[in-house]
């Protein structure tokens, strides 16, 4: 099977009612744990490259990554660009083989959003490329939002269903309460928000900062209209456990196979985890 667009994917999980994990890579371990899931889990899955990833590993050993795995795999797998930045690094990815793209316009005011995310899904769309735009802020844990300000920088309902219409993306990510990174405080999720969106908007809603947000909080989510959840940092911190465990074990060991295997299986172990949180095991 070749790489397939967030667009099917995510017909398929409006249809069932279900959301679809979107997953972080950097390296091919990330890879093939979150592919390794996808298979014994029977889901669909969402491989995204973030901009540290692609300034990591760069865009050429992301996209074969990727490509080699869903040649083998027997799920839909596809390949998105997470947080885009330019219209060039879109034309980048799509000369790369990426079947969807992100574009986050988020820093922008509202109608330069507009403007820049239709230019990348006039051009995206051209070769069937799917597009996923943002509204309201989605910062880091780091960013101390004041409770005060916070209403003002989540995704304001009517805009949501006018950025939907003006811009002709695919799926739409929205700000309701999560922060990306590991929370220090119980993130508290605007469900109410959520609803009025999802009444207004027909295309996919994506919640971002999936990680360390409560399972009760993923499933209402879900319930109320999230469709792609992104996670992120929950795979690092399960990565680095490996890693660590294994030192621990012992400490002069230099094959750099024996610390990577334990942490592949725990990223593994944890995508399988996510997965049947979002209720997409099974769905393949
Ligand atoms: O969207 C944010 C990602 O979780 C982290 O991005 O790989 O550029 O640090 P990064
Ligand atoms: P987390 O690191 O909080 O899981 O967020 C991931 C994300 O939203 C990537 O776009
Ligand atoms: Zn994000």
């Amino acid at each position: 099977m070749g790489l397939v667009s967030v667009k099917e994917i995510l017909a398929m999980a409006e249809e069932g009612g279900y959301a679809v994990g979107a997953f972080n890579l950097n390296n091919m371990e990330i890879m093939q744990a979150i592919i390794e899931a996808a298979e014994e889990e029977r889901a669909p899955v969402i491989l995204q490259a973030s901009q540290g990833a692609l300034k990591y590993a760069g865009i050429e050993y992301i996209a074969a990554l990727a490509k080699t795995a869903a040649t083998q795999a027997s799920v839909p797998i596809a390949l998105h660009l997470d947080h885009g930045t330019s219209f060039e690094q879109v034309v980048e990815c799509l000369r790369n083989d990426f079947t969807s793209v992100m574009f986050d316009g988020s820093k922008y005011e509202f109608a330069e959003n507009i403007r820049r995310t239709k230019e990348v899904v006039d051009i995206a769309h051209i070769v069937g490329v799917s597009v996923e735009g943002e509204l309201g802020r989605i910062g880091g844990v780091e960013d101390d939002i004041v409770v005060d300000e916070r209403d003002a920088l989540l995704t304001d309902p009517s805009e949501a269903a006018e950025f939907a219409e003006a811009t002709g993306v695919d799926a739409l990510a929205i700000a309701i309460g999560t922060a990306h990174g590991l929370y220090k405080l119980e993130p508290k999720l605007d469900f109410e928000r959520l609803t009025e969106i999802k009444e207004v908007v027909s295309i996919p809603l994506v919640l971002h900062g999936g990680s360390g947000v409560p399972d009760g909080a993923i499933q209402e989510a879900i319930r109320r209209g999230i469709r792609k959840i992104n996670i992120d940092s929950e795979l690092r911190k399960a990565f680095s456990d490996g890693v660590r465990a294994a030192l621990a074990k012992n400490s002069e060991e230099i094959d750099p196979r024996k610390l990577l295997t334990p942490a592949r299986d725990a990223m593994r172990e944890k995508a399988r985890e996510k997965m049947r949180l979002f209720g997409a095991n099974g769905k393949v």
